[in-house]
């Protein structure tokens, strides 16, 4: 952790104390003493009320104590942790071998859905497509996006639920920021995200209780997160920590008539109950079998199908005024993205003809039900008059 991000965070449990910082041991970035020393032990305890946070091989854990041992994602590790290279960044090679150790209970993430071999190379193959090479395929379209927007330097970024950190390292090189945090739930994403890059400040904390000052950054980015949190409060921790602009994608939208983490159609438009036991059968029904119905209904758990004009609302309510760029993410990717479920996938495939794409993305978008729903939003002009 690099002393520095101390100066953006405050307590999550009282939102008012800054920290104090007592630095146990630290490392330099790839071993470099020309480096700025980075702390890898030490606790932050809050000047208000005086709750003490770990910091752990660089990651500031952020979490009440209960928090903290539900979401420690270390058991499997903690034996070879002195094998973890967190302090650097990571050959290929090197972070499959991460990869290896840090999901060998697997990743409901990526292999949630079909069987295959934990530790196997396909299984290794699929963790890093989706989360070194897929994320970082994404945020090359997010760049194209932010840069049509006429944003082409950030000082500093926050990625909420960032994962393993392959979009923040992308954006970060791509913006030129100072400072780049990634903040995630799950320790282990966060274990990989250190790897990507020494730049990369790991948090451990909650999106809907962010541990940062308000207005701390001046980009604030979240994909594929906000469907999986108590939303509002989650749109509400968005926009005080917005310093000039956020960029908010989540999916299924609502009004879309598919769930790419159900694997099954219509499934948005009915009641939960009915949901499952239809994706259940659908599943079936197709041969994959992809899904028990327990899995099901811990993946449905968690999952919230918001429409883009629930979130229009909530998002002025909360004083980020928005501009939905879902048509400007398309145009600057027209290529597979992995976050798009296969139909879709499918239809934009069909849809290379310029004319005929304009025309189907136009009709999506008056209908309101694009399946991803893409937000550029910055603070109103009254909210910063307010916060002078
Ligand atoms: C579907 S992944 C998206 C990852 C990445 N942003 C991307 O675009 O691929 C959702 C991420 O959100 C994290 N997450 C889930 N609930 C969270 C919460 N309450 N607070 C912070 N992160 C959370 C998960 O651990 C996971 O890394
Ligand atoms: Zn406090």
């Amino acid at each position: 952790m690099d002393p520095l991000l101390v100066e953006y965070l405050i307590c999550p449990c009282c939102k008012q104390g800054s920290f104090e910082l007592s630095v146990e041991e630290t490392f330099y970035p790839d071993g470099d003493p020309a480096n700025r020393a980075q702390v890898a032990w030490g606790t932050l305890v809050c000047s208000q009320c005086g709750q003490t946070f770990p910091i752990i091989e660089g990651i500031p854990r952020l979490l009440t104590s209960e928090m903290l041992s539900e979401y420690d994602g270390t058991a499997s590790v903690f034996a070879s942790t002195d094998k973890l290279p967190w302090a650097q960044p990571l050959s290929a090679d090197k972070s499959k071998e991460v990869m290896r150790m840090l999901f060998i209970e697997g990743d409901p993430n990526v292999d949630g859905s079909r069987s295959v071999d934990p530790g196997s190379e396909e299984w290794v193959a699929r963790l890093t497509e989706y989360w070194i090479d897929g994320c970082e395929r994404s945020a090359q379209k997010y760049v194209r996006v932010l840069g049509d927007s006429g944003i082409e330097r950030c000082n500093s970024i926050l990625d909420i639920g960032g994962g393993g950190g392959g979009t923040a390292h992308v954006l970060g090189q791509a913006l030129r920021a100072e400072i780049v945090v990634v903040l995630d739930l799950e320790l282990r994403y966060l274990r990989m995200a250190k790897t990507r890059s020494p730049v990369i400040q790991a948090v451990q904390s909650n999106a809907t209780c962010l541990p940062f000052k308000s207005k701390a950054f001046s980009l604030v980015v979240s994909f594929g997160l906000m469907e999986h949190v108590p939303w509002r409060p989650f749109l509400q921790e968005l926009a005080r920590v917005t310093g000039k602009t956020a960029y908010l994608v989540y999916g299924p939208n609502r009004m879309f008539p598919y769930d790419g983490h159900l694997h099954a159609p219509l499934v948005t438009w009915m009641p939960r109950p009915v949901a499952l036991k239809f994706a259940y059968l659908w599943n079936q029904l197709l041969g994959i079998g992809w899904y028990s119905r327990d899995t099901l209904a811990r993946i449905s758990d968690t999952l919230h199908y918001v429409a883009r004009y629930q979130v229009e609302r909530t998002l002025t309510e909360v004083n980020l005024q928005h501009a939905n760029v879902f048509e400007k993410f398309i145009e600057a990717t027209i290529t597979s993205d992995y976050h798009l479920d296969p139909t879709t996938d499918f239809m934009l495939r069909l849809v290379d003809n310029k004319g005929i794409r304009k025309m189907v993305i136009t009709a999506l978008m008056v209908l309101g039900c694009e399946p991803l729903c893409h937000f550029l939003c910055w603070p109103t002009e009254s909210q910063n008059a307010h916060h002078g």
